[in-house]
């Protein structure tokens, strides 16, 4: 149906546009000969036209890049602005905490983490809370937690997932349906296979053939995959994992992370989960890294019962500066002030407003592609029916339609998240953000389908 030919010269076009409108950032680019790949971190390089467009400032759902340009800021950081950019409630509370009273990083606590702790059990539903600085840390430590308490050396994640830079989740299903380490992995310390098993998302019967092994300790996945593109539950799907996770004497443990855009207390709360552990990161301090996990009642219980557990000094799970007075702060003024109901019903009607115009523009072009909502995230894929797995998801990419995606749309002042086509609003995301993406987003279709 896509003419590649025709595919190609529009991208070839996109990509010389896009050096041509940002010479400061292609020179910023090219000068940077001391940092490992150019960039302060290498995934920045994840970048449709070959490099980055520098970032000058940025407010709300606006960016600014170094040439001049305004963007609609569809990305969000990933997700780590869903709160918007430097929201003025957590730059308030960051402003009081660093610069008037001090201390951002004492190591002493503060009342702010009691009051953080009570509004995640409010939001989330699980009793006692203890904070990362990442959403990575955040899933490394609940791992050992429940590794110390089941006693079962491994866990399992669903294949294609995404949970951070956390070693035992760098797994897939194989051709031949058994776990083995995802494409790319760097350096893993031992076979990810001895740490980790793998099920596909929407499969209950391969859950449940892991599972059986009795050797599991967690479950760790999102309740919709977002980082494959945002892949739905089946009916019935969660309730099965939750059966079989208590059937097999399994953790099951929820990361938010990106399913918060879901509701005030993601997908947890607004489908009625009831995981034993959560874990998020990201968005709650509007900006500063900050992540937390929370676990239910009988899980703190039985690791305060542990004499045997060192969580207090050298037993693996901690950082010097996790629970810092600084993320505290912006985590509370990011949840008390900014990522409120109000701005969730908000930010799901702009995103209903953004599916229902590119469901529309498939259906009026009869294309043979696809969108999902998760809440305030959407995300539109070049494949149709929409993925029920994270295999199917991953067989289904198609790059260089990404990247003209990208490039186009970036040329005319929008940004999408460059891992993929995800759409995200955050409270100050307005509708003529959205019929801006939408108006581009048709001129892009046509002058592919001609
Ligand atoms: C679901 C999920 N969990 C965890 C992470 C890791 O977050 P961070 O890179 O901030 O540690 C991500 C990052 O994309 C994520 O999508």
């Amino acid at each position: 149906m896509i003419d590649r030919r025709r595919l190609a010269e529009l991208l070839d076009r996109e990509r010389g546009e896009f050096v041509v409108r940002n010479p400061r950032s292609h020179t910023a680019y090219q000068r940077s000969e001391h940092l490992f790949g150019r960039v302060p971190m290498t995934w920045m390089n994840k970048a449709a036209a070959g490099f980055p467009v520098y970032l000058d400032r940025a407010r709300g759902a606006r960016v600014r890049d170094i040439d001049g340009h305004d963007y609609v800021d569809l990305c969000l950081g990933d997700t780590g602005a869903m709160a918007g950019h430097s929201p003025l409630a957590t730059v308030a509370a960051v402003q009081r905490r660093f610069a008037e009273l001090g201390g951002a990083s004492a190591m002493l606590p503060t009342e702010d983490a009691e009051w953080v702790g009570a509004e995640l059990t409010r939001r989330f539903g699980m009793a006692a809370w203890s904070f990362a600085l990442t959403a990575t840390d955040a899933n490394r430590w609940v791992l050992r937690l429940a590794r110390a308490v089941t006693g079962r050396p491994k866990v399992l994640v669903n294949s294609y997932c995404y949970h951070g830079t956390v070693d035992e989740s760098l797994i897939v299903v194989g051709p031949d349906g058994r776990g083995v380490s995802r494409e790319g992995n760097v350096g893993e310390p031992v076979a990810v296979t001895e740490t980790s098993r793998v099920a596909e998302y929407n499969d209950l019967a391969g859950l449940e053939r892991e599972l059986a092994h009795g050797d599991v300790a967690a479950v760790l996945m999102e309740p919709a995959l977002t980082n494959i593109g945002i892949v739905l539950p089946e009916a019935g799907y969660l309730d099965g994992v939750r059966d079989l996770t208590r059937q097999y004497g399994v953790l099951l443990v929820n990361d938010e992370t990106h399913t918060f855009s879901a509701g005030p207390g993601g997908c947890t709360r607004a489908w009625g989960l009831e995981p034993d552990l959560v874990t998020i990161g990201k968005a709650i301090a509007g900006g500063i890294p900050a992540g937390a996990y929370g676990m239910s009642a009988e899980l703190a219980e039985q690791l305060r019962s542990r004499d045997d557990l060192d969580l207090i000094d050298m037993g693996g799970v901690g950082g010097t500066l996790a629970g810092n007075a600084l993320s505290v702060a912006a985590t509370r003024a990011t949840l008390e002030h900014v990522l409120t109901n109000d701005a969730f019903a908000g930010m799901t009607s702009r995103a209903d407003r953004f599916t229902g115009g590119v469901q529309h523009v498939i259906d009026e072009r009869e294309l043979p592609w696809s969108i999902a909502q998760l809440g305030a995230r959407a995300e539109y894929r070049f494949t149709s029916p929409a993925p029920r797995n994270g295999s199917e998801s991953h067989a289904a990419a198609d790059q260089d339609l990404d990247d003209y995606m990208h490039v186009y749309l970036a040329n005319r002042g929008i940004l999408l998240t460059p891992f993929h086509n995800m759409a995200l609003m955050c409270p100050e995301t307005t509708d003529a953000d959205v019929d801006l993406h939408h108006q581009v987003f048709v001129a892009a279709v046509d002058d592919l389908i001609g």
